[in-house]
């Protein structure tokens, strides 16, 4: 190199070396390589030169530039490159490390059961039909054979919202929206959800609980399809081993109407203080559809007949897990909520 450039040279080797970031080295390269930069200045002095000295002179000046160039290029290939090190070392995320422990909820005894109850039914072929927890009295009472002033209404007071709407007392008005829709066609549906009494609470009553209505229409239906149904729902949801008992009872919207018990899955059958030493526990009511329900609700009784039953959600889970108070579902204890299973 040119001793004239040697200085300037040297000088600039010592503020690349000691520029130890992309933005010192950026600095460097302004002062040598800017518009009015050293390099730039010292190209303009050429003009100042004799003719004969330009070219040695210009020739020197690149040179310089040259090697300059190429010393803080790799300079700042160098320092780019550990920065980025140094940031992917700071921003460096641990995948080895356990995650935090969302704790997950069990699954309310409640739904478990419902969802129970549902599989077994849509197991056998039922749809699920939704209806709403604000109902008609013409729909929750008169279309199931429930008119104005029938003391059976007595039996279910409620909640009214204005003289013609009310907190549904049971799951069965589904039973008429559904045969509305359908009408004169064969159905076999299933209805879960929630339904309100203006009872007093205790450790069986609660105002509000749930109920899985069920409704089969077809050609020929009868009493001993109800029968085996009710039969296979028991042995599913209690064991192979539990029988079913059908005791006469009444309802408005079936004909005949039963009460449903199975043989008690504690004792086997034999008494014990979950069946109150009888051997049998009452779980759901029953029946075939009175004529006048399925009339009310667009279906010819010439050809159509059906059977209804409607089951309690929270019953069943109480039977099922031993539960000996119905205000523990509404609760929200959590050390109660925690001994079922998570989903
Ligand atoms: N709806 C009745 C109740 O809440 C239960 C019931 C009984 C439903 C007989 C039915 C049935 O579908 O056929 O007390």
């Amino acid at each position: 190199m040119d001793k004239r450039f040697e200085s300037i040279k040297e000088e600039a080797l010592s503020k690349i070396n000691n520029a130890k970031s992309v933005k010192a080295l950026n600095e460097v390269r302004n002062e040598y390589f800017a518009k009015s930069g050293l390099i730039a200045t010292l190209m303009s002095k050429i003009r100042e030169l004799a003719p004969n000295e330009r070219k040695d002179y210009g020739q020197a000046v690149n040179t310089l530039k040259v090697f300059l160039e190429e010393k803080l290029g790799a300079a700042l290939r160098e320092a780019q490159s550990n920065e980025l090190s140094e940031k992917l070392e700071s921003e460096k995320i641990d995948l080895t490390l356990p995650g935090r422990n969302l704790e997950t909820a069990p699954q309310h005894p409640f739904h478990l059961v419902k969802d129970e109850i549902c599989d077994i039914f849509i197991g056998m072929g039922y749809i699920i039909a939704e209806g709403d927890e604000v109902e008609e009295d013409l729909f929750n009472f008169t279309l199931l054979n429930m008119p104005e002033n029938h003391p059976a209404r007595d039996m279910q007071d409620t909640f009214y919202i204005n003289e013609k709407l009310l907190l549904r007392t049971h799951t069965s008005p589904v039973q008429a929206r559904v045969m509305q829709k359908n009408k004169n066609q064969p159905l076999k549906m299933i209805s879960p959800g929630k339904v309100f009494r203006r009872d007093d609470d205790d450790n069986t009553h609660s105002h509000q609980f749930g109920q899985v209505e069920g409704l089969v229409i077809g050609e020929g239906i009868s009493f001993s399809h109800l029968k085996a149904t009710l039969d296979l729902f028991a042995k599913k949801m209690f064991g192979p081993k539990r029988e079913i008992r059908l005791r006469s009872s009444y309802f408005p919207f079936t004909e005949p109407s039963v009460e449903v018990d199975v043989s008690c899955h504690v004792c086997n059958g034999k008494g014990c203080s979950t069946c109150k030493g009888t051997g049998w526990i009452e779980i759901l009511g029953a029946g075939m559809v009175n004529p006048n329900v399925l009339t009310m609700n667009g279906y010819d009784t010439e050809k159509f007949t059906g059977f209804a039953f409607g089951v309690g959600i929270e019953r069943v889970a109480m039977l099922r897990y031993g539960i000996d108070d119905i205000r523990r579902f509404y609760q929200n204890d959590i050390r109660f909520l925690k001994e079922f299973p998570k989903r």
